[in-house]
Order: C-alpha cells, then sequence, then structure tokens
C-alpha cells in the first residue's frame, strides 16, 4: 500500500515538472515608451512575434535570456500606445517574463559611458551595426541611416537605424527608419531628394526624402523605395514594390544596395547596384521604373560612383567607382556608362567596409564626404560594431597618377586640443613627451618621422603597431606603399586614437588604415618610437573629447 502511494506521488511530480509552467506567451496594455528585453547569448535563436490589438505586427529572432541576462535591448512603443501588445516566442518562454514595459531603456544611466564605448565614433546604443545607409545631407542635417540589428549585437534580423548630426560629428539616434516588411528585412541603399517631385511623393510643396534600398528575402534580393516627408523621421513604403527585380537576369541572388543619385545632364536619376559579379548603371526619370544600362565587373558590394575634381581644379573632373572592400577604379561616366581609365587601386584597407559618400552636400560646400563600417567589436557589450569617422575624398595628381586621397573632414578638429607640439626629435625624446598621454583613451597624434637606415621603423601603442614602416619591403603595416617622394625617407602620419580603434592616414590621406585597438593586453608599455637613428620631425599630441 504503502509503496502504491509513493508511485502514485512520483508520477503526479513527474506529470507537473513535464507541464511547461511558464506563460505560453504574455499580453500587456502598452502605457509606456519602451520594451526591454533580456537576451543572453548563450541560448538558441528563436522566433518571437508582435501581435498588437489582435493584428501581426512584426516578427525577428532573438536569444531570449531565461535567467540572468547578458545584455538588455528594446523596442520603442510610442506607435502602439493605448494598444494591446501580445508577446509570443517560438524558444524557451521562461524568458518572456521577464520583459518589461518602461520610459527609459533598460541601462539609460550608464549609455555611452560604457567601458568599451567608442567616445570619437557614432555607434548604436544597442544591437549590432553594419553599413552605414542613405547617407544624405538636408536642412541642416547629416543623415546617417545603417544596417542594424536591434536585438543582438551580432549580425541578423536587419533594419534600418537612424541618427542625425548638424555637424558630422556629434550624433543623436533617432528612432529606427526601415523595418522588414513582406519583401524582406531592409538591406543597404541610399537616399536622395526629389526636388522635382519626378516619383510624385511630395506634399504641400515638401520635396520627399526617398530611400531606395535592398529587400532580402530567402528567394530574391530586390530594389525597393519609400518615401519620408518629415525629414526621415517617418517612412512609407511604395506600394509598386519592388521597383526592381534582376534575379533572373543574373542567374543570382546578389542584386544589391543601390546609390542613387541625380545626374542633371540627362535630368536623370542613375542608380549603381551590385549585380553578381560587378556593378550595373540602371536610369529612370521617376525612381519607380528602371532602365538597365550596363555593367563593369570587378566590385562586390555596396557600389559608390561620382565625380571629383583632380586637384581642386573643376575643369579638370573625373569619376570614381568603387566597391565595399574601398577597391576603386577611375574612369569617365556618361550617365550610362561606366569607363574606366585607370588600373583598380585601394586607398584604405584593414577594418573598414562598406563605405558610402554623401549626397545633397550643397555645393558651396562641395566635399565628397564619407563614412564606413568601422568592424571593431566591443567584447561584452551591449552594442558592437561602429562607424569610422566622416572623411574627404579627393583626387590628386602622383607619380603614379591620379589616385584617391582620404583625409579626417575638418570638423574633427573640433574635438581636440593641442597638449604638445615639438619638432626634431630624437626617437627616445618623443617617446618620452608621449609618455604623459599613455593612458588617454582618445588622443590625435600627428607626426612625421625620418629614417636613417633603409629597414624598418614606427610607433607602437602598448605592443601594437601603430605605423610599422618597412623601406626594404615598401610596406606600411604590412601593405605595400612607397611615398611620393621616393628618396625621401619620410613618413607622415595622421594618427586617430579612440577607446576601441586607431585610424591612420599616411601621407596626407594618400593611404588609409582602420584597426582594431588591443583592448584586452597586459602590456601597459604605452607609446614607443622605434628604430635605427630615426628622427621625429614633428610630433604633436592632442587629447580629443567625447562626442557623447
Ligand atoms: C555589406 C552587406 C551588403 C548588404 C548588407 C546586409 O556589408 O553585405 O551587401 O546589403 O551588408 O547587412
Amino acid at each position: 500500500m504503502k509503496k502504491n502511494y509513493l508511485g502514485i506521488v512520483s508520477a503526479l511530480l513527474l506529470m507537473l515538472l513535464s507541464v511547461n509552467v511558464y506563460a505560453e506567451e504574455i499580453t500587456m496594455k502598452i502605457t509606456k515608451r519602451y520594451l526591454n528585453i533580456p537576451v543572453s547569448m548563450q541560448q538558441e535563436r528563436a522566433s518571437m512575434s508582435f501581435v498588437v490589438d489582435g493584428i501581426p505586427e512584426r516578427q525577428f529572432n532573438i536569444r531570449l535570456a531565461p535567467t540572468v541576462p547578458d545584455y538588455w535591448v528594446f523596442c520603442d512603443l510610442s506607435a502602439m500606445q493605448g494598444k494591446m501588445l501580445t508577446i509570443d516566442y517560438t524558444g524557451n518562454k521562461q524568458g518572456l517574463s521577464q520583459i518589461y514595459q518602461d520610459d527609459i531603456i533598460a541601462g539609460a544611466d550608464s549609455l555611452y559611458k560604457e567601458k568599451y564605448r567608442p567616445q570619437l565614433h557614432f555607434s548604436s546604443r544597442r544591437g549590432w551595426n553594419n553599413d552605414p545607409n542613405g547617407l544624405i545631407y538636408y536642412d541642416g542635417e547629416y543623415h546617417l541611416f545603417y544596417q542594424h540589428n536591434p536585438y543582438e549585437t551580432e549580425w541578423g534580423n536587419m533594419h534600418w537605424g537612424h541618427a542625425v548630426s548638424r555637424d558630422l560629428i556629434h550624433w543623436e539616434e533617432l528612432p529606427i527608419a526601415l523595418y522588414p516588411d513582406n519583401l524582406g528585412t531592409m538591406f543597404s541603399g541610399s537616399a536622395v531628394i526629389d526636388y522635382d517631385n519626378t516619383a510624385g511623393f511630395n506634399k504641400d510643396g515638401k520635396p520627399a526624402m526617398i530611400a531606395i534600398y535592398t529587400a532580402d528575402h530567402p528567394d530574391r534580393q530586390t530594389q525597393c523605395i519609400a518615401y519620408s516627408l518629415d525629414k526621415g523621421r517617418t517612412w512609407t513604403k511604395y506600394d509598386g514594390n519592388p521597383v526592381i527585380d534582376s534575379k533572373e537576369k543574373w542567374n543570382s541572388r546578389d542584386t544589391r544596395d543601390p546609390k542613387v543619385f541625380w545626374y542633371a545632364p540627362n535630368r536623370e536619376w542613375v542608380m549603381v547596384l551590385n549585380e553578381r559579379d560587378g556593378h550595373s548603371i540602371y536610369t529612370s526619370v521617376d525612381l519607380k521604373n528602371w532602365t538597365y544600362r550596363s555593367h563593369v565587373t570587378g566590385f562586390w558590394e555596396c557600389p559608390e560612383l561620382f565625380e571629383l575634381p583632380v586637384d581642386g581644379n573643376q575643369n579638370n573632373k573625373k569619376w570614381v567607382m568603387y566597391g565595399a572592400s574601398g577597391n576603386y577604379m577611375i574612369g569617365a561616366f556618361d550617365g550610362h556608362t561606366f569607363t574606366p581609365e585607370s588600373g583598380k587601386y585601394f586607398y584604405c584597407t584593414g577594418n573598414i567596409y562598406a563605405a558610402q559618400t554623401y549626397t545633397n552636400i550643397p555645393e558651396s560646400d562641395g566635399r565628397r564626404i564619407q563614412i564606413g563600417w568601422g568592424q571593431i567589436v566591443h567584447p561584452g557589450m551591449a552594442f558592437n560594431m561602429m562607424m569610422t569617422l566622416p572623411t574627404e575624398l579627393s583626387l590628386r595628381t602622383t607619380k603614379d597618377g591620379v589616385r584617391l586621397f582620404n583625409n579626417p573632414v575638418k570638423e574633427v578638429d573640433k574635438l581636440q586640443t593641442l597638449q604638445y607640439k615639438g619638432k626634431n626629435l630624437r626617437a627616445e625624446d618623443a617617446t618620452q613627451k608621449l609618455k604623459p598621454f599613455d593612458n588617454n583613451d582618445c588622443l590625435r597624434i600627428k607626426t612625421t618621422f625620418k629614417l636613417s637606415h633603409a629597414t624598418e621603423a614606427g610607433l607602437k601603442l602598448s605592443g601594437q603597431d601603430i605605423v610599422r614602416y618597412n623601406m626594404n619591403h615598401n610596406l606600411v603595416n604590412g601593405v605595400f606603399y612607397t611615398p611620393d617622394d621616393r628618396t625621401s625617407m619620410e613618413l607622415t602620419a595622421d594618427i586617430i586614437i579612440d577607446r576601441t580603434s586607431v585610424e591612420v592616414f599616411i601621407d596626407r590621406g594618400a593611404y588609409t588604415y582602420v584597426m582594431r585597438r588591443n583592448v584586452n593586453s597586459d602590456n601597459d608599455e604605452g607609446f614607443s618610437f622605434w628604430g635605427t637613428d630615426i628622427d621625429v620631425k614633428n610630433l604633436e599630441v592632442y587629447t580629443m573629447s567625447s562626442i557623447w
């Protein structure tokens, strides 16, 4: 009898344990601005879906934390106030009960002060960023849209995040601009202002800002458009999307990243689109109907095409075409066809990718301003990656012909305070001058050093080569480079150091690279100039103030 009783109790216990004791879904009335969601990177990704007042609203993949989260992400619920939200999750549902509403995002008190938060570069409050998208200047604001996963610090769930700046340096992150839809997730693209109302979206005399982007669907990548009448704050997708579906033509899913600009001589829109093995040109009079014109092989992802004066001479202009890696060709463009007239070169290397340039910069300014995806990892943070500093691109004549140069925009100077300036120092003296700054997070160092021995010299920061010039093999940090003045024995570097990255501009922008800083190194040697008998001809040290 006793034995039987024990058996029944344990069977009941077993039954209880096998029942899912956690809520199947949760429902709440939206009364606050944000929904805070806990994430654990130990969990597999699973699908979360929102139903608002009975209507499916969104679906995304997330690693919902069942217990203690690694970090929190958020959704902006401004548009759902007063409505009933039901959240379902296909993974471990235990974490559903931890999701909560608030008027601030979880961790708001430490926002922008986190241990590894870049202090000179834009990074998203939460989640992941890759390519800059839709770079456009309009009505006093520089817009920075970007590839964004709001729900995790790794790539996925692509949205267009959004930030604006009035000076290219200080950024304000705004709500997400483009959400995934039935055609796919929101891949890279560009933006234009439709001054002449060619697409018919303008209203009350206000020109529409139009985004041209790729929708990434498991089956195909198509090109779509959306418009905004309130300076990029809210967006309406065109109901005739997609405007280009070229998978069959190319027998490839890889048709993406439309970069569009107005080509005044033909009064037409021009789109450069990466398709399979290079960049295609399409044209349109209304941004909705596109005609294929030509194709240049040899590029991958994130096309760019723009015109620049050579050596500042407005009567001698050339076109530059590049892809995501920064490889470029210089040539001619007649509105339909880009004709390469040069070899294929690079102007930057390292942890920069998918750079794009600004559209609609006023003629009085005239600069070609670029921002790239800074592939800088931020371990243990609630955000990951960053944008590179805005730079100005120019074409200059060198001994090898016309080349693309890349330099920080002048606005970066606003962050700097001169701390030391000296000339003609021995390496040891220059190292001593840098000692007080060994532990500064953010610095700008401008230097010219001259070798007296035809081998190697450079500048290290706690064991990491910031600049390593090997004259014997013509290498700067391992990449082929020769100064234009072949026999000078000199190298000039403009070095911008942030908490997690270093950007180096060699010889006034002739060659640039972006690198990760060794944040986890135990080495605390600080700065040191090294090399046989080198002369530091110039050394300027600036502390940099935070953009946040
Ligand atoms: C480049 C890229 C683009 C694509 C986007 C997706 O980094 O692969 O080609 O549109 O990222 O996030």
